[in-house]
């Protein structure tokens, strides 16, 4: 089937536009480009990597377009950077920063959530993990804006010139490190010196190997966590007993019923869309014959919501859904980040919860839904009581 002229993508929700595609078949043409969207499908395709291969741009990023042995060697390098002691290492901090963010909103009016909680939350943990200073905060917090607009815009040289333009702000901190080697950073922390004394097969790795992963991070983690919390916010303000559960959780201290929850709503409205891959061969999926070289992006949003394995996709069941949930992928480019990005998570939700009596949707500004290829919510208005 031929997407070209399939209802679906041109759906104002694209979220509900993946479901009305979906629906119809789990694997769709569209403008030469395949789209993966059936849950069986998705995951059959992440977790063959001889078949499709994630080296899909000219430009090499670390570890997402490296395939075998070589992927293998750099996800190792990313995998130390996230073990559960140095996510608990990071949570006072985080915790920290949630709690001054959260008791600086005003009570009883509208506030933003991704502008005022989301944005600056996600890039003050990041800043503090990485040992960058604080006055950077405005210039990243742009630049996720150029980012974004630049993919949208589907423009190569934009998305090029937005790209070089990272590099050239993280080479400064790099040289910074070289100028004052013994320089403390806030707080101790400082991934990004320890970067730059990792070493891959024996050798050192180079700057650009450094930024490539640091712009990773950047590029696409501080715009999803903060996107993120704008879809829990939504989720909590307009499904009461959800927050009434999670409020008894956070004062039972049951960190873990939490990040579940969290991982489970985010399935529901899976803000972190896709991944493309390229068909290195002739293959068989979902019924499609995928030619060689062909280009296709799988679609977590879509296979989160698949009736054929969640018959209610719309239900909150933490534990039920759990062993199917695609929200950090699956297969060897599974998310290193998922520990850290649901302690991240769950310390502003904690923090949001123990600040408040209730989170309600305001009344006069309607919440926006993030248009294609974003998704979650542009804008979510809250009023906290
Ligand atoms: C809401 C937040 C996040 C979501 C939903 C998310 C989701 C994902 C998904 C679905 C993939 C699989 C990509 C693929 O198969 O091609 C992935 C990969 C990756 N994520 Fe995350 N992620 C998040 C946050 C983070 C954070 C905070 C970090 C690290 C600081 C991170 C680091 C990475 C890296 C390095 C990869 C590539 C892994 C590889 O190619 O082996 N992510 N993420």
């Amino acid at each position: 089937m031929d997407a070209g002229n399939a209802a679906g993508l041109e759906h104002p929700d694209a979220r509900a536009g993946y479901d009305a595609l979906r629906s119809r078949c789990p694997v769709v043409e569209q403008a030469g480009v395949w789209l993966v969207l059936g849950h069986r499908e998705v995951v059959a395709a992440a977790t063959d990597p001889v078949s499709f291969s994630s080296s899909v741009t000219a430009r090499r990023a670390i570890p997402n377009s490296l395939d075998g042995k070589e992927h293998a060697t750099f996800r190792a390098v990313v995998d130390r950077y996230l073990t559960p002691a140095r996510v608990a290492n990071l949570e006072p901090t985080a915790s920290t920063l949630a709690v001054e963010i959260v008791d600086a909103l005003p009570r009883g009016s509208t506030i933003k959530t991704i502008a005022q909680v989301g944005m600056p939350f996600a890039v003050r943990v990041q800043s503090a993990w990485l040992g960058w200073p604080r006055e950077l905060e405005p210039r990243l917090v742009e630049w996720v804006r150029d980012n974004r607009a630049a993919t949208r815009s589907g423009e190569r040289r934009r998305t090029a010139a937005i790209a070089d333009e990272f590099d050239q702000i993280i080479q400064t901190l790099l040289d910074a490190r070289r100028e004052h080697p013994a320089a403390e950073a806030t707080g101790g922390i400082d991934v990004t010196r320890e970067l730059m004394t990792e070493t891959v097969n024996g050798r050192p790795l180079e700057d650009t190997e450094i930024v490539s992963i640091l712009r990773n991070w950047t590029a696409g983690d501080l715009g999803s966590l903060a996107t993120s919390i704008g879809v829990i916010v939504h989720f909590l303000a307009t499904r009461s007993e959800v927050q009434s559960v999670l409020r008894t959780q956070a004062y039972a201290g049951d960190d873990s019923a939490i990040e579940a929850a969290i991982e489970e709503i985010l399935r529901i409205d899976d803000p972190f869309v896709s991944n493309r891959r390229r068909a290195t061969r002739e293959v068989e999926l979902g019924g499609q014959r995928v030619e060689k070289d062909a280009r296709l992006v799988l679609n977590w949003t879509a296979a989160n919501r698949d009736p054929l394995v969640f018959d209610d996709p719309d239900r909150f069941d933490p534990i039920g859904n759990a062993h199917a949930n695609l929200v950090f992928g699956i297969g060897p480019h599974k998310c290193p980040g998922r520990a850290l990005t649901l302690m991240e998570l769950r310390v502003v939700t904690q923090a949001l919860l123990a600040a408040t009596d209730h989170i309600e949707l305001a009344t006069e500004r309607p919440a926006v839904r993030e248009t294609r290829p974003a998704g979650g919510w542009a804008r979510v208005p809250v009023v906290l009581r």
